[in-house]
């Protein structure tokens, strides 16, 4: 029994052979210069443009590293994954479909013909109309008690406490006229279950968590051990909802350039303005890469390549 036993137990992962990995991702692509910081948030576009960290944290709580980890960075959209989370654990798996949606938009992260043009108006928890609208589901007596359940949960994601980039909230804060357009259209479309003025604000907070690539990866690792943080054991959400949280990634996560992504990567992952991505292997553990210079969709150029690189390179698409 013992021998059939050690005959079907997989290989031991090589994990010299990951941080091998990791170390020619960050070579490759380091002087990578493409691309440009977001500058429609004024602080992101002061964001040292050069920074460049890539981090994977496996099921079992295991680092690998290279490049400027050490970073703190805004979260921003990447943020959404996890509030989703929240909204699905309170609400049900149903209500998500029924009051946001799970379709793709095809179009920008902050596109208003998107809300003018889909069955549900939000399309789906990823895309700015969406996000908003599934920080207005979230359970709370005031925005206040809101934003504190959003950053302890999202400090059990990561496994340590997350703060609030001030800088970049009052920035973003003071120039997102746009989001409290999409919150108000969105009200009118009777789809906002919150005051729009509040959800944008709770929103913009949730945006401003500061992270390190490590601790972004261990958000995802989260994802990818069924809902349990590698480094504290702690079961922060419900197993049951992540293949769906994971589906809403593959098919949404990268706005725009999902199709692409998937096609290229067969990884859930999401991205942010603020240079972030994190990838999910379902299972393993997850990689998180971080650099300011964005494509034309908003995702981080060098952190799209890095972890491409690295998932090919380990070949881990899940399909
Ligand atoms: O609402 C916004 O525009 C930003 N706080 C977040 C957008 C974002 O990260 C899109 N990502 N690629």
């Amino acid at each position: 029994l013992v021998e059939a036993q050690v005959e079907k137990s997989p290989v031991a992962p090589d994990y010299n052979k990951l941080q091998q990995i990791i170390d020619e991702a960050y070579k490759l692509f380091e002087n990578d210069s493409a691309g440009a910081p977001a500058d429609y948030i004024p602080e992101l576009a002061r964001v040292e443009p050069d920074l460049f960290g890539i981090s994977v944290v496996t099921v079992d709580g295991r680092v690998f590293s290279a490049g400027h980890v050490e970073h703190c960075f805004s979260i921003q959209s990447i943020s959404k994954v996890f509030t989703l989370a929240m909204v699905m654990e309170q609400l049900g798996q149903q209500a998500i479909l029924e009051k946001l949606g799970a379709e793709p938009t095809g179009l920008p992260f902050n596109s208003v013909t998107a809300i003018e043009q889909q069955a549900t108006r939000v399309g789906n928890p990823l895309v700015n109309a969406g996000a908003i609208a599934t920080t207005s589901l979230l359970e709370g007596k005031s925005a206040a008690a809101k934003w504190k359940n959003i950053l302890a949960f999202y400090s059990a994601c990561a496994g340590e406490e997350l703060e609030l980039l001030k800088d970049i909230y009052e920035s973003e804060a003071a120039t997102n006229a746009r989001n409290q357009a999409i919150a108000r259209l969105l009200d009118a479309y009777g789809v906002m279950y919150d005051d729009p003025e509040k959800a944008v604000d709770v929103y913009t907070r949730q945006c401003s968590v500061g992270i390190t690539t490590k601790q972004l990866a261990a958000m995802g690792a989260t994802l990818a051990a069924g809902g349990i943080n590698p480094f504290t054991g702690v079961e922060v959400m419900n197993a049951e909802n992540i293949p769906q949280i994971l589906s809403i990634m593959l098919s949404c996560g990268m706005y725009d350039y999902s199709g692409t992504w998937s096609y290229l990567t067969g990884l859930p992952a999401k991205s942010g303005v603020g240079g972030g991505i994190v990838a999910v292997v379902p299972g393993k553990g997850a990689i998180a890469a971080f650099s300011p210079r964005l494509d034309g969709a908003g995702n981080s150029i060098r952190a799209q390549k890095a972890i491409a690189y690295i998932s090919q390179q380990l070949n881990i698409n899940i399909f």
